[in-house]
């Protein structure tokens, strides 16, 4: 059985790319991480990706490019590297549906909240705030896939709750909740890449 064939997508720190390099690295991830493109050229998620000799593509927009013209340009761009999977790994970018068909059942993301909780961005400073406020007493973290173009939703992979400590700062929660997302991920591609296998054996 080969590796199976990760690209991912990120837009800022890649911490969570960084979890998976080091899966694949490891053993614990049956799978390599053949690209790993950024919509900010200046992301150190790139970085992360050269250290581990893997290709790392900026991938910005073109002037007056619409978002539909970007989407298919990444979707032919990502196809080259003929991807088991495509991980949005703080992919701080909504994707259309000329990238999404291209790849039905093959986009994992990965959001820093529970499911149907505070989609889109700065979700875990919302997260705190709404605990201060005495609204919510947890949080957590999910994996889901991207089937169209809402805003974190598609069925649920993984997901963790992760509870909010008395007198907790947000640095310490958010070190939490990071934490728990490295975790998450792997584990929920893991898990993924082993029922592949096994539908195909059964
Ligand atoms: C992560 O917390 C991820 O859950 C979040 O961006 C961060 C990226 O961190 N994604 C979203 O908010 C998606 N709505 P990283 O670059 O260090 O992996």
């Amino acid at each position: 059985m080969g590796l199976s064939r990760l690209v991912v997508l990120v837009s800022g720190n890649g911490t969570n790319l960084q979890a998976i390099l080091d899966a694949c690295a490891d053993g614990t991830l049956s799978a390599q991480v053949v690209a790993v493109f950024s919509n900010k050229p200046e992301a150190y998620g790139l970085e992360r990706a050269r250290r581990a000799g893997v290709p790392a593509i900026a991938f910005s927009t073109r002037e007056g490019e619409s978002r539909q013209e970007y989407d298919r340009r990444l979707a032919d761009s990502v196809a080259v590297y003929a991807p088991d999977y495509v991980i949005l790994a703080g992919w701080m970018r909504i994707l259309t549906t000329n990238f999404l068909l291209r790849f039905p059942n093959r986009v994992l993301n990965l959001h820093p909240a529970l499911p149907g909780a505070f989609p889109g961005t700065h979700a875990i400073e919302r997260a705190y705030a709404a605990w201060r406020r005495g609204e919510i007493d947890r949080s957590g973290v999910m994996v889901h896939l991207v089937p169209d173009e809402g805003v974190d939703t598609g069925p649920v992979l993984g997901v963790e709750e992760i509870l909010f400590q008395d007198g907790e700062l947000l640095e310490a929660f958010e070190a939490r909740l990071h934490e728990v997302e490295h975790r998450l991920l792997v584990k929920t591609i893991k898990n993924l890449l082993n029922t592949k296998v096994h539908e195909v054996s059964s």
